[in-house]
């Protein structure tokens, strides 16, 4: 297995570490080599060359990798986050990595900060839309830096995309055996773009006879998940709602540190990555939680057809987690490396 590993910028660069730790004891434990390829791309090589990737970077992750592995993007020194939006955003529009696929699954009571919510409580998928929406840079700025200033910002939803990501949620849940898929949007207020949300959905729902069609709008939906998490199977929604979600769905498992994603394309090269950004105040210190990373990475052997491994990198999780062998964050007394290590040395195989 060939895989890509853009550490990037701030705890990123720390938690990566981590990650590919774990994956060298997978590999050592099943017989597999995971070959990576280090790509520098990242602030620092921004600042030194004026170049956020190569132009030819994008065909590259797509044709000469099996997967690929990045750890977080994000920078003081670049205040405009350019670097970020080429090369994470970048990669997701280049490679049409349409379904970010962000699962919310509390390991222990004690990670979660919601009263008297056990594991049972708290285990669902978020598939946020990853191409279109508000991130598609469709706008633009008249008179900038003026009192006459106007700016415009775009929310971009095609049929192809919306329906896409909605049946790729109906078809998770049908694969699973769940019963349930919410979909989450604006269309109240927002009476163009989301009522093609609607349209989609209605229709795609329609075709899954077994499966129970929710709708919320955004705002309620934030207010369900605190209030009744158990409730959600699968929820599906656009680009910017998904990226607020997915922070609060965070929260419930432990916090940032603890979240992983996909960014896939249903058979092609994908790229996976912790939830967290780059923490520039606990950059340096070996704090960062790299359990969401660890995860990412087991999502990644998940979705290229590892599942014994991924399934191993779960388990030496869930004892971390169990042993309170973990970070400061979820209540343990270890660093970064420490954690890692811990995950490490329990990898076996199922
Ligand atoms: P952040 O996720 O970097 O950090 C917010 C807070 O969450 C931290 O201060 C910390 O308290 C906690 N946290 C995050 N990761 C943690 C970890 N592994 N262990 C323990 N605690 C953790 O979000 P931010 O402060 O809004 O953004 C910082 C930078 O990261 C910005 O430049 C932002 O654009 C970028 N960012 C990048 C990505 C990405 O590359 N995927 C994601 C989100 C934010
Ligand atoms: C995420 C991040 C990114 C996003 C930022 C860094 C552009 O917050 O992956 O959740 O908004 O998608
Ligand atoms: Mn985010």
């Amino acid at each position: 297995m060939k895989l890509a590993i853009i550490p990037g910028d701030g705890i990123g660069k720390e938690v990566t570490a981590e990650a590919l730790k774990v994956l060298t004891r997978v590999g050592e434990v099943f017989g597999r080599t995971f070959e990576f390829e280090h790509l520098p791309w990242g602030a620092d090589y921004f600042l030194e060359t004026g170049v956020t990737m190569p132009p030819s970077g994008y065909a590259m992750l797509r044709d000469d990798f099996d997967a690929i592995f990045i750890g977080a993007l994000g920078d003081p020194r670049v205040p405009d986050n350019r670097h970020a939006r080429e090369i994470l955003l970048g990669t997701r529009f280049e490679l049409d990595l349409y379904v970010n696929y962000r699962p919310v699954k509390l390991l222990d009571e004690r990670l979660c900060p919601l009263k008297n919510r056990a594991p049972k409580d708290v285990n669902f998928v978020v598939f946020r839309e990853n191409t279109e929406g508000l991130y598609v840079s469709v706008g633009g700025r008249f008179k900038a830096g003026t009192e006459d200033e106007v700016a415009i910002q775009e929310e971009l939803n095609t049929w192809k995309g919306v329906n896409r990501i909605v049946r790729y949620a109906f078809d998770f849940a049908a694969c699973r055996g769940l019963t349930k898929v919410c979909m989450a949007d604006k269309s109240n207020a927002m009476q163009q773009g989301h009522a093609l949300w609607q349209r989609v959905f209605k229709d795609v729902a329609a075709q899954y006879p077994t499966i129970q069609p929710t709708h919320y709008y955004i705002d309620a939906l934030a207010m369900y998940m605190v209030l009744d998490p158990a409730q959600f199977e699968v929820i599906v929604t656009n680009n910017l709602f998904g990226d607020i979600v997915t922070d609060l769905g965070a929260t419930f498992q432990g916090g940032l540190g603890m979240a992983a994603s996909g960014n896939i394309h249903p058979g092609k090269t994908s790229m996976f990555e912790p939830v967290h950004g780059s923490a520039p105040k606990f950059a340096g210190k070996n704090i960062a939680n790299p359990i969401g990373a660890i995860s990412s990475a087991a999502l990644m052997l998940e979705t290229i057809g590892l599942t014994r491994e991924a399934a191993a990198i779960d388990a030496a999780v869930l004892k971390a987690v169990r042993d309170n062998q973990v970070t400061s964050d979820i209540g343990g007394k270890l660093g970064t490396r420490e954690a890692g290590d811990s995950i490490a040395n329990s990898i076996r195989e199922p």
